[in-house]
């Protein structure tokens, strides 16, 4: 298929790589510093047209997908230019960062021929995918999520759209821990409410959305499932998940599971320490999304999926301690 990207900077590195992995047609990229596309074209071997403009690139390319890997607050009109034109879309996560954006969104997808997908890719990792299906006959009644990372001054000086509530649209919640809550609300069904705190403890000075996050979520069952996220300590260690149903329990630490006291190694060969929140779940997911497209296959997380991890996040953001109603 004819494919192309939108925002060549760190997670691009990721998906032209896999797009070629999954044999496909990278015919443009999109960025607006040129420079970017250029080295990726050299980088990679690519031949493909370099456009700064993507409404542009939408007019004059005949495309059949694009990957929208620019900043959060860029995600919602891109995705919809390409709805509006039926060229299907991947983008990059978070699917929007606002509840405006979330409907405008719905609203080109009921009106598309083109499939929307999300990149939740953390979902296609074998640990995940075992403890879906483990827990999907024998229902969670409590989990637990914790995320704890080093983000510093650094990261957050490195690109202006970061640390900011109208660009990145929230802090370690929108970015880092959406991942680590998508996985728990997969995993254990969507919550009814919420009571959730969050608040900047380390970097007052640098970013104005919150380093940490607290969530207490209720279960439609009644269980509890709890999400405990920091950017603000000075390492970054292997996200943990803890899932008990009435006959089981399970924790999980990278693809390391361990079920009733068994040691279950998954074969992804994650390593544990690292970039592992990255995974290899990329090259899984776009391989994926292009077999549903071929196949005329509707792809798993689309903008249902995509929208409830957005949903939580928004009533985390609204709770400030009070319950909310999801
Ligand atoms: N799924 C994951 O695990 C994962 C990991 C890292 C990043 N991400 C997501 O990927 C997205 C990008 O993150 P990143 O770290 O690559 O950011 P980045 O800042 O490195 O790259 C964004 C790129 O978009 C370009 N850009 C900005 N405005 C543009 C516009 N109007 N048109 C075209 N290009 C434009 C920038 O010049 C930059 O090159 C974010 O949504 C982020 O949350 C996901």
């Amino acid at each position: 298929m004819k494919t192309a990207v939108i925002g060549i900077g760190n997670i691009a590195q990721v998906h032209i790589p896999a797009l070629l992995g999954a044999k496909q047609d990278i015919v443009a990229l999109c960025d607006v510093d040129s420079a970017r596309c250029e080295k990726a074209i050299e980088r990679f071997g690519l031949q493909a047209r370099v456009y700064t403009d993507y409404a542009e690139m939408l007019e004059k390319e005949e495309l059949d997908a694009v990957h929208v890997c620019t900043p959060h607050y860029l995600h919602a009109e891109m995705i919809c230019a390409c709805l509006d034109k039926n060229v299907n879309v991947l983008t990059e996560k978070p699917l929007a960062i606002s509840q405006t954006q979330l409907d405008t969104i719905e609203a080109a997808v009921k009106k598309s021929t083109a499939q929307l997908g999300v990149c939740h890719q953390r979902r296609y990792e074998e640990a995940m995918k075992y403890l879906k299906e483990k827990f999907s006959s024998d229902p969670v009644i409590a989990a637990y999520g914790n995320m704890c990372w080093y983000r510093g001054k650094d990261y957050y000086d490195s690109d202006a759209w970061r640390g900011t509530w109208t660009q990145e649209g929230g802090g370690v919640m929108i970015n880092q821990a959406l991942h680590t809550l998508d996985l728990l609300q997969w995993i254990s069904g969507m919550p009814t409410s919420v009571v959730a705190h969050t608040h900047n403890d380390t970097l007052q000075d640098v970013i104005e959305v919150e380093d940490t996050a607290t969530g207490n979520f209720t279960l439609a069952n009644g269980g509890k499932m709890i999400l405990n996220a920091t950017n603000g300590c000075t390492s970054s260690f292997p996200v943990g998940l803890m899932l008990d149903s009435k006959s089981s329990r399970a924790l999980v630490v990278g693809d390391h599971v361990i079920v009733d006291d068994v040691v279950l190694k998954k074969d992804d060969e994650l390593p544990l320490f690292g970039k592992e929140e990255w995974g290899v779940g990329h090259q899984k997911l776009i391989t994926d999304y292009y077999r549903c497209l071929a196949n005329g296959e509707k792809f798993p997380i689309d903008f249902y999926e995509g929208e409830k991890v957005i949903r939580l996040i928004l009533a985390m953001y609204q709770s400030n301690g009070k319950q909310i109603e999801i």
